[in-house]
């Protein structure tokens, strides 16, 4: 697939990884919407900067805590640049619980948001593609579903479902849309934390270092690029799931 030209659609791509993301789909041609809950002066930002890279960008708000907010950003996208040809699917939530004190609704809510949205946004793009238009969609899963966290249960559990879900979506939407993964390790900090606490994390992995958000940007662009490649999860985490 060609980037430029087409429209892209990025959760969470207002700030930090979805922001890198948003923005190396415009370095590449594409017109960007860029989705947010609560990061307003981030968006405009991102969009101003995707803008002086001689691409259309639009910003767009949904709390996708609730998933059936997604049919309405696809639609808000569609209004705003065209069809919309790329969906990466970034925004995520990062809760802390364990087997032992999870409650239902705790697991619901992190269901919701960070499985269930991505799948029905996937289906809405779907639906309101054209039928003579082909498209990609990225999905971000973390490398720790195969040695999940015991402190992010919840979160865990829900990505543990994107991974299924990417492989289901690939096959259910197979020609005309491919679906693909990547799944991080030590990229960036999470919200909150400082730059000693990735530290810390990456110098267990063999690559020592913490990833930054440039290879996971490299690695969505060679998925949408690459015609042949659906149903694909590729690593970024320097090795982690070596250790
Ligand atoms: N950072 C890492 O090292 C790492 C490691 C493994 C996996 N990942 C995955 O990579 C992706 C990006 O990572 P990140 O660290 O940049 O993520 P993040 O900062 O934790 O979250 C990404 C975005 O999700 C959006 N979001 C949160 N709650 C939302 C809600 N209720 N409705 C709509 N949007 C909501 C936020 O948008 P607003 O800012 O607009 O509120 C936020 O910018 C995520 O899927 C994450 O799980 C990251």
């Amino acid at each position: 697939m060609d980037i430029a030209g087409r429209n892209a659609l990025v959760t969470g791509g207002a700030a930090r990884v979805g922001k890198a993301l948003t923005l190396a789909l415009a370095k590449a041609g594409a017109n960007v919407f860029i989705h947010y809950n609560s990061s307003a002066g981030p968006a405009d930002e991102t969009a101003a900067e995707a803008k002086a890279l001689a691409v259309n960008a639009a910003i767009g708000s949904a709390n996708l805590s609730d998933p059936t907010a997604g049919a309405k950003l696809v639609e808000d996208a569609t209004a705003a640049l065209g069809p919309i040809s790329i969906l990466v699917n970034s925004a995520s939530g990062f809760p802390t619980d364990s087997l032992a004190d999870v409650t239902l609704d705790g697991f619901h809510a992190a269901l919701d948001l960070t499985l269930a949205s991505p799948i029905f946004l996937t289906q809405a793009c779907a639906a309101a593609l054209p039928e003579e238009i082909d498209g990609a969609v990225v999905n971000i899963t973390d490398v720790k579903t195969h040695k999940p966290y015991l402190d992010h249960f919840s979160y865990i559990i829900a990505k543990g479902g994107i991974d299924t879900f990417t492989r289901a979506a690939a096959r259910a939407l197979a020609p005309r849309i491919r679906v693909n993964a990547v799944a991080l390790g030590v990229i960036l900090p999470p919200p909150g934390e400082d730059d000693f606490y990735a530290e810390k994390l990456a110098s267990k992995i063999p690559m020592k270092r913490v990833g930054g958000s440039a290879p996971v940007a490299a690695a969505m662009l060679a998925l949408i690029e690459n015609d042949f490649i659906t149903g694909e999860i590729v690593r970024i985490d320097g090795g982690s799931h070596l250790e």
